[in-house]
């Protein structure tokens, strides 16, 4: 069976947790082996790069390199084993939150980010090279003032999580122009919507893809 790798998307408090487990027993009730993993994070490596990127101050150039040294720890001894040996890769968030939070949230620069996305997701195997990327990116698309409601009063933020609220309306932004440019790859989500109401969402958005019965 071919791999899969699905990631999903969202600004913070957009509530995607529930859901990924949801999609990953409904794989594995169909005989599905299912790899769940994060980012940044995922290996040794990366999650004690997710440590240093949640919460030690530094420029959004530092914090676009380490994501991106995370994601290739991640890709090579994780991620691509995975895939190869047919499983379904299920990712919160990938590249397209890199986008969104460094270079929406933060003002980093789009092109050097699309660079760095070559380098470190060039696949290279027996055919020609190729640039990895999710097959589906659910995003879970919540008005940046109802997660700010959703997360006020939760534990105690990390940097990302106490930023303002314009910040997560430049990351939603971010997130849009990622969907405009890989329209096919991306489904949106509505998640201002109740848990059981965004579930069907997600179970329809992969079903319709054949995924899952
Ligand atoms: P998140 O996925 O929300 O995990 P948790 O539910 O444990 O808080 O936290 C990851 C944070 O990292 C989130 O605020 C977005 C941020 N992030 C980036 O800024 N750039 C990236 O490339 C990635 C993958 C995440």
């Amino acid at each position: 069976m071919d791999g899969l790798f699905i990631s999903f998307e969202g600004i913070d408090g957009a509530g995607k947790s529930t859901h990924i487990d949801g999609l990953a027993q409904a794989f594995r009730a169909q005989g599905r082996v299912v790899t769940l993993s994060r980012e940044p994070g995922g290996t040794p490596l990366a999650e004690k790069l997710r440590v240093m990127v949640l919460n030690d101050e530094m420029d959004a150039m530092t914090e676009a390199l380490l994501v991106f040294a995370a994601r290739r720890d991640h890709l090579q001894r994780l991620i691509e084993p995975a895939l190869a040996r047919g499983e379904v890769v299920l990712c919160d968030r990938f590249t397209d939150a890199t986008f969104a939070y460094q270079g929406g949230g933060r003002g980093f620069d789009l092109k050097t980010l699309s660079i760095l996305e070559q380098w470190v997701q060039t696949v290279r195997g027996a055919g020609p090279d190729l640039i990895r990327q999710p097959d589906l990116t659910v995003w879970f698309d919540l008005p940046a003032e109802i997660a700010a409601q959703r997360l006020a009063g939760a534990r105690t933020p990390d940097k990302f999580e106490a930023q303002p609220v314009e910040f997560f309306r430049r990351v939603s932004q971010g997130y849009l122009e990622r969907m405009m440019a890989f329209p096919g790859r991306f489904a949106r989500i509505k998640a201002d919507n109740t848990r059981d109401a965004v579930w069907q969402d997600v179970l329809n958005t992969v079903q319709g893809r054949g995924w899952l019965a």
